[in-house]
């Protein structure tokens, strides 16, 4: 019956989508039913730079809203949709603009790079905006004595850190379900399945990060599951990746990292799963829950995300 209803829903949705020249652009952490239907799956980079270039009207974003504000900022013209728009991110709300003012001012002489997971008011504030996928390269990108400010994940910043030795202050943020993987519960995993190769988000803790094979963003994880000769994997990341992973590696196993609290269900991102097949179709319809951004602060967003983008395509990202 459920699946039915569901078909309905999806067939809809594709009617709606060429009636209206509207595209759906998904992140990795939606649910298998929202990836298939979605036009373009990615990452938070590639997701930006596919809202930055397609002939659509309407972008309807399957993700949370710092990802759809930043479809917005990239297409002012276009008409953005996300289905339900209390989909926020835990990370990006530990960053208040009055706080970030705060900390800038009290470390001056810092170029700000901003993670693209905040809002549009910190993004406003930034000089430069950076995803997992290429935050290391936009680091490396300013000459070698310049100080940086980098917010709002620790665990993020401080890979970046470690990785390039710059002189970095980081704000201390942290997304809940990438803190929550647990050392031991991993460490035990692996003892039972000596073959696993453990792969890990740079959003997770150090010492989940220590004993990673291989650390990466969505795309990198996803790309590494591919090219590497293993045939089982350890994913400490949101369990929606783990959907394109079996799609491109039908012979290989993906076991989800286990988090601290086995009763958390904290491996899925409550805000990414927000969003529904149904959700997505009564959006199409009614063109509700529309981003709206001042012209001013998209204005200003724009200029440090824009150049996050020319950076990543000089080099190829
Ligand atoms: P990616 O940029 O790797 O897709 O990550 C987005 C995110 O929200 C991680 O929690
Ligand atoms: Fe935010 Fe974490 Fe969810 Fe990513 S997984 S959207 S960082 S709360």
């Amino acid at each position: 019956m459920e699946s039915r209803a569901s078909e309905k829903y999806i067939s809809e949705i594709k009617y709606l989508k060429e009636e209206k020249n509207a595209i759906i652009l998904a992140h990795y952490y939606q649910t298998e039913d929202i990836q298939e239907i979605a036009d373009f799956v990615g990452d938070s980079l590639s997701l930006s730079q596919r809202a930055a270039s397609n002939n659509a009207d309407i972008i309807l974003f399957a993700g949370v809203k710092f990802m759809a504000e930043t479809a917005k900022i990239l297409a002012p013209y276009k008409k953005v949709l996300l289905p339900d728009l209390n989909a926020g991110c835990s990370l990006a709300d530990s960053c208040k603009s009055a706080d970030f003012e705060k900390f800038i001012k009290d470390n001056p002489g810092r170029t700000v790079i901003s993670y693209v997971n905040t809002n549009v008011e910190i993004k406003a504030m930034s000089d430069i905006i950076c995803t997992s996928s290429n935050a290391i390269q936009i680091v490396q990108s300013l000459p070698p004595d310049e100080k940086i400010l980098f917010a709002p994940d620790r665990n993020l910043g401080n890979y970046v850190l470690n990785k390039t030795g710059r002189d970095m202050v980081i704000w201390n943020g942290t997304c809940y379900v990438h803190e929550e993987f647990s050392l031991e519960a991993i460490l035990k995993l692996k003892e039972e399945n000596r073959d696993c190769k453990i792969i890990v988000h740079p959003e997770c803790e150090l010492p989940v990060r220590m004993v990673a094979d291989f650390i990466g963003s969505t795309s990198a994880l996803l790309q590494f599951t591919e090219k590497d000769q293993g045939k089982c994997y350890i994913v400490a990341t949101e369990v929606g990746i783990i959907h394109q992973m079996k799609k491109f590696n039908p012979g290989k196993t993906f076991i989800p990292a286990p988090p601290k609290d086995s009763t958390c269900g904290c491996s899925e991102c409550s805000f990414m799963k927000l969003i529904t097949i149904e959700k997505i179709l009564n959006c199409l319809i009614n063109e509700k829950s529309e981003i709206l951004i001042d012209n001013d602060m998209l204005l200003k967003a724009q200029v440090p995300i824009r150049r996050m983008i020319e950076i990543s395509e000089k080099l190829g990202l």
